[in-house]
């Protein structure tokens, strides 16, 4: 049966959940599941806003079917061509013969390499400001390479002031009747999904990122329709802030991060001593993340969040140990950038975590290391709980500076 959402009284969501998938994009852990958006404008001429991910194509075909009530498919806009949008691409040329596909030239190179389908007469290529008229709306697009994809772009409805906006403004997370985020305690229900979904898909990418940004402050914006998560239409600047930060890599918590590797937990018992010289040091909100055991693309979101970080490794077969070298992996891979960083490593006969996440760390932008580290010889002793200590007191300094 159709379960379609009224946004507008001529703006449909015809999207639906998925509560089954573990891995989104293969990767990443999505255990409240995601949405996958699409959104139907019933004007003179109809106009459909991207397709869904094929594990949800019955029930958006469903939705579009009822929704239509028997009109036929006049447009269908590509915003974005990564297959968890664009699956039931071809599905709904077949269905709608008629329609036609309006995508940049990167989304028509595309779909050709996606797709075996002759789209000739079918396709209207569109560039940056161009205009498609419906009837009472008129839509404007703007390209957005690399939000996520070379190809992504976003569609402006100037009638009606909707952004439709791609991948920005997405987050993981399973729609649950509501659609609108003002019906949610978004904060704090949705956005630690909407932080590890932004910095693991598109935190790469943060000058392109502030490039569609500026664009988007030349708008004015009643309605944010993503192709995942909730629709914004209250707000709007709270959530816009938000990209803003992480998109300039400036961090929302003036606090401590520490993330550990260890082995047999005396690297971890170092830095949970920090952890307590911190907090007795007036420091709040620190937060301690085992590095074999918390999601990396939930630490790679820590690292977007917090202003200070601290990483302590043990020394793993005369290098860094896996799970941190993976997690230093991904913090470049990431761009994680503009952050304090201090180092604590151990080792038993020959410490060489320090040297090493060093190295790795030296790659990245604007990454400044704390002179002040800790070597551990196995376990912390006397003179490893004072050099803590010290550390705790140059962190201090410098959350205070
Ligand atoms: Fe939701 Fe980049 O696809």
């Amino acid at each position: 049966m159709y379960c379609y959402g009224t946004v507008t009284p001529d703006l449909f969501w015809l999207g639906d959940s998925d509560r089954r998938l573990a891995l989104f994009e293969n990767a990443y852990p999505i255990p409240r599941g995601v949405s996958y958006n699409a959104y139907l404008v019933m004007d003179e001429k109809t106009i459909l806003m991207d397709t869904v991910d094929r594990s949800v194509g019955e029930q958006f075909f469903e939705n579009l079917e009822a929704c239509l009530k028997g009109r036929n498919l006049d447009y269908v806009v590509i915003n974005h061509m990564e297959p968890d949008h664009c699956a039931t691409l071809i599905d709904v040329i077949l269905r709608y013969p008629g329609v036609t596909v309006v995508g940049n030239a990167k989304t028509m190179t595309m779909i050709d390499q996606f797709f075996d389908f002759d789209m000739t007469g079918q396709s209207l290529i569109v560039k940056e400001g161009d205009t498609l008229c419906t009837g009472r709306h008129t839509f404007t697009f703007a390209m957005a390479p690399m939000v996520h994809w070379p190809e992504a772009m976003v569609t402006y409805d100037m009638s009606d002031k909707v952004l439709f906006s791609a991948d920005a403004f997405g987050t993981f997370g399973a729609l649950s009747g509501n659609l609108f985020a003002d019906q949610m305690d978004f904060e704090h229900d949705w956005l630690s999904d909407a932080r590890r979904y932004y910095t693991n898909i598109v935190g790469k990418y943060g000058p392109q990122v502030q490039a569609l940004l500026k664009k988007a402050a030349n708008l004015d914006i009643q309605y944010i329709c993503p192709l995942h998560g909730p629709i914004w239409r209250e707000n709007v600047e709270w959530y816009i802030d938000k990209y803003q930060k992480w998109s300039t890599y400036t961090p929302e918590v003036k606090s401590v991060l520490v993330i550990y590797g260890s082995v047999y937990g005396h690297t971890e018992n170092a830095a949970l001593v920090l952890a307590g010289a911190l907090s007795r040091r007036g420091v709040t909100n620190i937060a301690v993340h085992d590095a074999s055991v918390t999601h990396l693309s939930e630490l790679v979101s820590l690292c977007f969040q917090y202003s200070h970080i601290v990483l302590a490794s043990a020394t793993y077969n005369n290098g860094i140990f896996t799970p941190m070298e993976t997690l230093l992996s991904d913090m470049k891979a990431h761009n994680v950038q503009n952050r304090t960083v201090a180092i604590i490593e151990n080792g038993s006969w020959a410490p060489q975590a320090a040297k090493l996440m060093r190295a790795e760390l030296e790659h990245m932008k604007n990454i400044r290391l704390l002179e002040q580290s800790v070597t551990l010889k196995s376990s912390v002793k006397e003179a490893q709980r004072v050099a803590l200590e010290e550390l705790a007191d140059a962190l201090v300094a410098d959350l205070q500076g």
